[in-house]
């Protein structure tokens, strides 16, 4: 069984459609995959009850309570290790997961550690996605997810998704109409690895 562990820091909502398709898609018998564990930085994200509620195991690491980065991204990769199988080593996704990693971290899952950012990159890489391509003059935005790598937002493209940006948009609409996407794309994008076994 390959485990997959979900790394979020808030509402989830990324994290519960791969949950979700994975359930509806038989990953399990298809791929020998599940999603075996949610872990939050944060105690309150709201995507933590939606795992508990359908039996998904969860964590929270507070980075709060961490020295520094690399003795938090140590302690995260305890435990995200405890899902390595003897066959295979966990798949990390990063649904919402608002901690950049170190180096060291990204480079222990080269090659399986993947991320959603709510822009078609390269453009717009970091925070404040949506208001960025508004004020730009963008008429198109969108989603990417993507390879891991040790520079921020960067890394092989996976799968894209573009949606039009209205004129009357601001952020909070643009990322409505972003997110619907990403509950799309996300999931596809991981069975096609899994289904690649692109993962070693
Ligand atoms: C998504 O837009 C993701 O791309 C961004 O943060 C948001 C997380 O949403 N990095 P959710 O927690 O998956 O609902």
């Amino acid at each position: 069984m390959r485990n997959i562990v979900i790394l979020i820091s808030g509402s989830g909502s990324n994290m519960a459609a791969i949950a979700q398709t994975a359930q509806r898609e038989q990953w399990a018998t298809k791929y020998g995959a599940k999603v075996a564990s949610v872990i939050s930085n944060k105690a309150d994200a709201a995507g933590l009850q939606w795992a508990q509620a359908h039996g998904i195991a969860t964590d929270v690491l507070d980075h709060k309570v961490f020295a520094n980065r690399e003795a938090f991204d140590a302690e995260l990769a305890k435990r995200i290790d405890a899902y390595d199988t003897p066959q295979s080593p966990a798949l990390v996704v990063l649904a919402g997961f608002m901690r950049i990693l170190t180096p060291g971290m990204v480079q222990h899952y080269a090659g399986r550690l993947v991320n959603i950012h709510p822009s078609l990159l390269p453009a717009f890489a970091g925070l404040n996605t949506h208001q960025r391509a508004i004020d730009a003059g963008c008429q198109f935005a969108g989603a990417t997810v993507h390879q891991v790598t040790a520079e921020l937002d960067h890394g092989t493209i996976l799968a894209q998704a573009v949606v039009p940006v209205f004129l009357n948009d601001d952020a909070r609409t643009l990322a409505v109409r972003v997110l619907s996407q990403e509950h799309r794309i996300f999931p596809q994008a991981i069975a096609k690895l899994l289904a690649q076994n692109a993962i070693k």
